[in-house]
């Protein structure tokens, strides 16, 4: 059987993805942020996984605002680098596994939540950009991916609670598919940030710290939060985190902590990375 043994929380910023590409990692404005990264590296080359369910969300790249599904789902045998901004970044391919995202499909859609099946899907730094944070520089990616790209751009936007629900009923999918696989989840995006207007460059640490510490010690408080106070407390786009919510929702009751990153700024964002792994 398939089963979901870890969730990793990542921030997607595109500028990281720049500093990877550009081979600036070690310069004083990165490396701060750059050291926080090997540790995770170590962790997923140990942990192995045979798929990663990418939780992410498009930023124009591939999905324009002519037509915004709130959910959807990857399930082609490739993904194509695709970006705004610096443009489609030199990386690998992204591999897909069709058969599950079939499967997880079929699932979510028994279980009400109508996901737009996406036989063609370019992946942009909210995808790839947590790969390298995770994989580091490589020739190919270590694992197969499913993408879930989740409307964070134009309002209405799905609740925190509703993504959570959302990792639930994944959480069952993966474990309704007979073949023996590995399998982790990212939420990607966030944490803080504002990228325009009065506000750009906001930072909330205490919200951040806060939000990281309840992923184990009070996920249901979390499930409370409403789109309003995102807003407020984190800036515009720190309503990404709402993406972390179906990652945790999809580790089941019980997770603890392997792993945790905080560095501010990278570019205009508070960049948090957290490796979770389940207890059961
Ligand atoms: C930034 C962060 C993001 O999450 C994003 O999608 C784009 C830009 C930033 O901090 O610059
Ligand atoms: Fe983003």
């Amino acid at each position: 059987m398939a089963k979901i043994t870890a969730g990793i929380g990542s921030s997607h910023v595109p500028a990281i993805g720049a500093a990877f590409d550009q081979g600036l990692t070690q310069e004083p404005y990165w490396k701060p942020l750059f050291d926080g990264y090997p540790a995770a590296q170590e962790w997923m080359k140990k942990h192995k996984p045979d798929v990663a369910i990418i939780i992410y969300n498009d930023h124009g790249s591939a999905i324009s605002l002519e037509c915004i599904p709130t959910f959807a789902i990857g399930v082609a045998d490739e993904f194509q680098p695709a970006d705004e901004g610096w443009g489609p970044r030199k990386v690998p391919v992204v591999k897909g596994h069709s058969a599950l995202a079939w499967h997880i499909t079929e699932s979510l859609i028994m279980n009400e939540f109508d996901m737009t099946i996406m036989n063609k899907l370019d992946v942009d730094h909210g995808l790839t950009v947590p790969l390298n944070i995770t994989c580091g520089i490589v020739d190919e990616w270590p694992f197969a991916v499913i993408p879930i790209a989740v409307n964070v751009v134009m309002f209405p936007i799905p609740s925190g609670d509703r993504c959570w629900r959302m990792g639930e009923t994944i959480r069952k999918a993966v474990e309704s598919f007979p073949e023996d696989l590995k399998v982790v989840i990212f939420g990607t995006g966030g944490m803080s940030h504002q990228i325009h207007g009065e506000r750009s460059g906001m930072i909330n640490r205490p919200f951040d710290t806060a939000f990281l510490d309840d992923l184990t010690k009070n996920p249901d408080r979390l499930r409370k939060i409403q789109h309003v106070e995102y807003v407020q407390e984190t800036g515009a786009e720190g309503i990404e985190m709402v993406m972390w919510m179906t990652m945790r929702g999809a580790l089941g009751k019980d997770v603890h902590e392997v792993y945790r990153h905080y560095h501010v700024p990278a570019s205009n964002t508070a960049a948090g990375l957290i490796i979770l792994e389940t207890d059961d």
